[in-house]
């Protein structure tokens, strides 16, 4: 990861069939386009691979999650649990729609932990959405089990894990609905997009209709379109829908490459025994995109961490902990509330109490874990290399320790 490393011919074939017909929106127009559908094409691509019923292409990941929020019917005074290990859009679209943000710990899959997720129940609660980080899975079974015993809808944002699989399902067509990010650094790049999948014809309907503006699409002539109800223009253009068709045909070959590399690098950390690894439900099903290590204590990461910079070779390794996009311990614009835009009582409440909740089992876990992301173009030589650099910092710092101790 990312896709664009891997950019060739594929991607300048499809982007040149648009521009030789110079219809670059994907609705309407339907003669000048002569037969070019990219948008259409890409949609029933990712439904046939993933084996889903409908897909929904829009402008980005976080169109996806905004869209699907409303199309579900998830608005204000719902609350929503998520992890708070994640990316800022997740709760970015849950204000948008005027919902609430419940935020909860993460276990080692790095995700939500379902006891936590019990916990924060309440009669208010109307979704629960793991978020399947860096390329592998939420355990998404006792997550099942607690949705269907309280009747929560299940909505699993994948943004970061195209291509990922649990138990023989692909993730995103687990819950009631799933998203994609197909933004410049995920696996699957078409520059800004992304997806919604389902397999509900009557959500897939909402999710149609509301990343353009409401209309029905019945028809061939977009003016006579009816808005049964207002949306948005989320919409995907046919450029980025045709370098996504390009890259998604290449999916598999990037998941076994990255597959490759994850391998031999973990089989050279796992030489040091005070290293163990993140928990991944289901091995098979992880497309790779990052190797997640976990070290004995928060002191001995941010030493290591020290390490690989000092070194030159902390790019690529990524220490969450200290992230500002990734992890709540630098939220603070959500702690405060900081909107430009006017929030509800029950959403700036629920801010408010969550400036002052603890995260400490997350914080156990996020102090002490790296991720090294994985490239597409890695050699054995060079993964070789990389993997015996980071186990000569980790080796030094465990080594210092026990000289002070
Ligand atoms: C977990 C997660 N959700 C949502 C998004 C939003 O996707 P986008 O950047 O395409 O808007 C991202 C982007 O990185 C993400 O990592």
């Amino acid at each position: 990861m990312p896709g664009f490393e891997l950019f060739g011919p594929e991607e300048r074939k499809e982007v040149n069939d648009v521009l030789e017909t110079g219809i670059l929106m994907r609705y309407g127009f339907d003669g000048p386009r002569k037969g070019i559908w990219k948008s259409k094409e890409l949609e029933a691509e990712i439904s046939r691979k993933l084996g889903c019923g409908y897909t929904q292409l829009v402008s980005s990941g976080t169109a996806a999650l905004t869209t699907a929020y409303a199309a579900l019917g998830i608005g204000a005074g719902d609350e929503v649990i998520m992890p708070v290990f994640t990316f800022v859009a997740s709760f970015e679209c849950i204000l948008s729609v005027g919902a609430v943000p419940v935020l909860v710990d993460v276990d080692e899959t790095l995700t939500l932990d379902p006891e936590a997720v019990r916990r924060a129940i309440t009669p208010r609660t109307k979704c629960i959405m793991p978020v399947h980080m860096c390329g592998a899975m939420a355990d998404l079974d006792p997550l099942l089990q607690i949705c269907k015993e309280h009747n929560l809808i299940l909505l699993e944002d994948a943004c970061q894990s195209f291509g990922g699989r649990y138990k023989g399902k692909y993730l995103g067509t687990i819950g009631q609905a799933g998203t994609f990010s197909f933004d410049f650094v995920k696996i699957v790049t078409c520059a800004e997009g992304g997806a919604i999948v389902t397999n509900s014809e009557q959500l897939y309907t909402k999710l149609d209709g509301f990343s353009d503006h409401g209309h029905n699409h019945k028809g061939a002539d977009r003016g006579a379109d009816l808005h049964p109800f207002p949306g948005y223009n989320f919409r995907i253009s046919e450029l980025h829908a045709a370098v996504g068709l390009a890259q998604v045909r290449k999916l598999d070959h990037f998941i076994s490459l990255q597959r490759k590399s994850l391998q031999q690098l973990q089989s050279i950390l796992s030489t040091v025994p005070e290293v163990s690894f993140r928990h991944i439900p289901d091995p098979d099903g992880d497309i790779c995109t990052f190797l997640t290590w976990l070290l004995p204590t928060e002191g001995i990461t941010r030493a290591v961490v020290a390490e690989l910079k000092q070194q030159n070779i902390l790019a690529g390794n990524f220490y969450w902990y200290e992230h500002n996009w990734h992890y709540i311990r630098k939220w603070d614009h959500l702690k405060e509330a900081a909107s430009l835009y006017n929030l509800t009582d029950p959403q700036l409440k629920a801010l408010a109490a969550l400036a002052n909740t603890k995260f400490t089992a997350s914080d156990h876990i996020m102090s002490r874990c790296i991720s090294t992301a994985i490239g597409l173009l890695w050699t054995e030589e060079q993964t070789r290399e990389k993997g015996e650099k980071i186990v000569a910092a980790i080796k030094k710092v465990l080594d210092t320790q026990m000289v002070a101790s």
